[in-house]
């Protein structure tokens, strides 16, 4: 029987949603942050194929999740596009800068990725056998302007204050390196689904900071691109979008890009995304990761709400944003628990 998750992609309305976490794989987990230290630091975990396969196991093995995410970063491709990268402890990534078009000029091409990125598709390969059967693997990649926001600024930022700069003072280098980021995601997500994963998602983690015009231009036009090329190539691979935070720019998102799937946030309420969004197909989300961290009754009733508000058409179950650090693994049992005992 197919899997849950590829049924609810197709479009399928289920009587029980399929579930996982983004993040899943995560610093809340004891045995994570046990292969973590084995490995010896975050990045060195993302390119160890065989321990990077174990922690994207690790909470399908605990939980029983419908889906497994490859276990690997958004900023693996700028490294393998020349930027230097590093992840400062307690702070976050930190990356070389672009600031003008010498920094573009500098990056290697879309086809010269895979030296750096040929670990990641091993580690998809190993998860493609050892995954259960009833499991969806799925792979993943920054969209173009989340990805563009740390490669100008070379860390994350409030509100993305160096990628709107450069946007403003050049527009031709920023629309080139959107460009140069689209096309290299084309042959990223491209490898990893010849290495076996089912779906792919983009993360546009920023998208929320576009408005306008630059939403249409910088948001829904790169992921647009991409999707068509993976369809050409991939006929029938559906494609998970996540435009964050984009409020009424999910209208329409999935129509305009072609996405099989658009997974909302919690800043919108799942009533709303359930009448704007799922009306176009299948919608991923959206509860507050707050309560993976607070629990209790609280919990059961936030999950129940957005379990029953999307109970009338294609629905995969998720957190509006990662699980964070703090959160209670208990509590995620408690979530998966609501959901699956139908109420
Ligand atoms: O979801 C999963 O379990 C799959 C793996 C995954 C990670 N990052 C592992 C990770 C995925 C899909 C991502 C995506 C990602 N990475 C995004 C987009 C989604 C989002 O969260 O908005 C972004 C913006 C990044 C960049 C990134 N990576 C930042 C800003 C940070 C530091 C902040 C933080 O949470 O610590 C990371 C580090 C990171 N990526 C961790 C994990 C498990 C924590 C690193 C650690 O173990 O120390």
């Amino acid at each position: 029987m197919t899997k849950l998750l590829m049924r609810a992609l197709a479009g399928e309305t289920l009587a029980v949603p399929p579930i996982w976490m983004m993040r899943q794989a995560g610093r809340y987990l004891p045995e994570y942050r046990a292969t973590r230290a084995q490995a010896g630091d975050f990045l060195k975990l993302c390119y160890n194929s065989d321990l990077a396969a174990e922690v994207t196991l690790q909470p399908i093995r605990r939980y029983g999740f419908d889906a497994a995410i490859l276990f690997a970063d958004i900023l693996l491709l700028p490294q393998a596009l020349g930027a230097d990268l590093w992840f400062e402890t307690g702070e976050g990534p930190r990356l070389s800068t672009i600031t003008g078009p010498e920094g573009l000029r500098a990056l290697k091409g879309k086809d010269d990725i895979h030296d750096t990125l040929a670990p990641i598709y091993e580690t998809v390969r190993i998860l493609a056998r050892e995954l259960p059967k009833e499991t969806a693997l799925i792979g993943f990649a920054g969209a173009p302007w989340t990805v563009a926001t740390y490669m100008i600024a070379g860390r994350g930022t409030p509100d993305q204050g160096p990628a709107h700069g450069l946007k403003a003072a050049d527009r031709a280098t920023f629309s080139a390196l959107i460009d140069r980021i689209t096309e290299a995601t084309v042959e990223y997500l491209s490898m990893q689904i010849l290495a076996g994963a089912e779906t792919v998602k983009l993360f546009d983690s920023w998208a929320g900071s576009l408005k306008g015009q630059d939403f249409e231009d910088f948001a829904v036009a790169p992921a647009q691109k991409i999707i068509l090329a993976l369809k050409a190539r991939h006929p029938g691979v559906p494609i998970i979008a996540f435009p964050r935070e984009a409020a009424a720019g999910y209208v329409g998102f999935a129509k305009k890009t072609g996405a099989d799937c658009v997974a909302v946030d919690n800043s919108v309420s799942p009533e709303w995304a359930a009448a704007e969004v799922q009306a176009d197909g299948c919608v991923q989300g959206n509860l507050a990761p707050e309560h993976m961290v607070t629990g209790g009754q609280a919990l059961v009733e936030a999950t129940r709400r957005v379990v029953d508000a999307f109970a009338k058409g294609p629905h995969i179950f998720n957190l509006g944003h990662g699980i964070t650090p703090d959160a209670d693994p208990d509590n995620v049992q408690l979530m998966i628990d609501t959901v699956r005992s139908g109420h």
